[in-house]
């Protein structure tokens, strides 16, 4: 017999999602994420989980967080964490940092790369790629030799983004924001594909690379980076979880190197002293030191 279709007079009435399951997914969220998730959440909250309970089984909310908090549950867990993170993104957007970007930055470190120096860019929150992939096509677009040592990092706590990254292949509505004349020379045409999606071509996929990480623990880079995009992504974050993560942030440039955030977002004033605002939340590192290492400056 088939289990009866939501919706149907015989399914079971979905659970509700109590104040007290929702108080241990937000400190749960917030734990493992630094997500910070307010009250007025809780519809979306209990939308994007109630797909995990049906597909698991699970009674009510009280029965998945119990899984969620249990050591058996560490992969739903990361599921959870998956469901609850926005990963709305676009080609080029916020363009006026890709034009600083260009404008700035980036003549001396093409310079740099013609020398033999190494460049690194971190889109640190990449989402599906289309941050890093558009942070590629504005250097390569800028002159930087394709030979030369150059990688932009794509990182993001959602392994389901980072795969898509990597695959690089996107529908013909994702690339609506890049211009024809970057498709024809960045992106090749999918056998077959009728809806006109485009992979990522070898001249971005050469100079890219993607990894799972929790901004909120530790960064296993070793290097230095030149400039770190992490745009609208602490918007998700609690003040004190933003706190920590800009000296870490001045940690891991360069001198002089660039940090550019989403459009609500901003340096706290504590940390002001580690970068200069150069444009519209576009920042540029100063040479304050940033003490080897306090409890401020560690992962939570
Ligand atoms: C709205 S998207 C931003 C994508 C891109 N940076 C942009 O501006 O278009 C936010 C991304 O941050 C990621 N994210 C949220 N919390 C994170 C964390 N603790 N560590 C790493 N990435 C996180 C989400 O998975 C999501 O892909």
């Amino acid at each position: 017999m088939r289990d009866p279709q939501p919706g149907s007079p015989s399914a079971p009435a979905p659970p509700e999602l109590t104040a007290t399951a929702l108080a241990r997914i937000t400190e749960l969220a917030h734990r493992e994420a630094g997500l910070h998730i307010p009250p007025a959440k809780a519809a979306m909250v209990r939308t994007r989980l109630i797909r995990r309970l049906r597909l698991l089984r699970c009674g009510d909310f009280d029965a998945y967080c119990d899984l969620v908090d249990s050591p058996a549950g560490r992969d739903e867990l990361a599921t959870m964490i998956s469901s609850l993170t926005t990963n709305v993104s676009h080609f080029f957007r916020e363009n006026h940092h890709f034009e600083v970007f260009r404008a700035k930055a980036l003549p001396a470190l093409i310079d740099a790369a013609r020398g033999g120096r190494r460049v690194r860019i971190w889109s640190a929150g990449c989402s599906n790629g289309q941050e890093p992939y558009s942070i590629a096509m504005t250097m390569l677009e800028a002159g930087m030799p394709r030979d030369a040592d150059v990688r932009v990092l794509g990182t993001d706590i959602d392994p389901n983004v980072v795969n898509f990254a990597k695959a690089a292949q996107y529908p013909g509505p994702m690339l609506a924001n890049v211009p024809d004349h970057l498709r024809d020379r960045y992106f090749d045409p999918i056998d077959a594909d009728p809806d006109g999606a485009l992979a990522a071509g070898s001249a971005l996929r050469d100079i890219t690379r993607f990894r799972v990480l929790n901004l909120i623990s530790a960064w296993p880079m070793r290097g230095q980076f030149d400039a770190i995009f992490c745009r609208n992504v602490v918007i998700y974050f609690d003040q004190p979880t933003q706190d920590r993560l800009w000296p870490r942030f001045a940690r891991a440039l360069n001198p002089d190197g660039w940090l550019f955030l989403g459009h609500s977002e901003r340096v706290s004033e504590h940390a002001g002293r580690f970068f200069r605002s150069v444009g519209i939340t576009a920042y540029e590192r100063t040479s304050a030191e940033v003490p080897a290492s306090t409890p401020e400056l560690e992962p939570q």
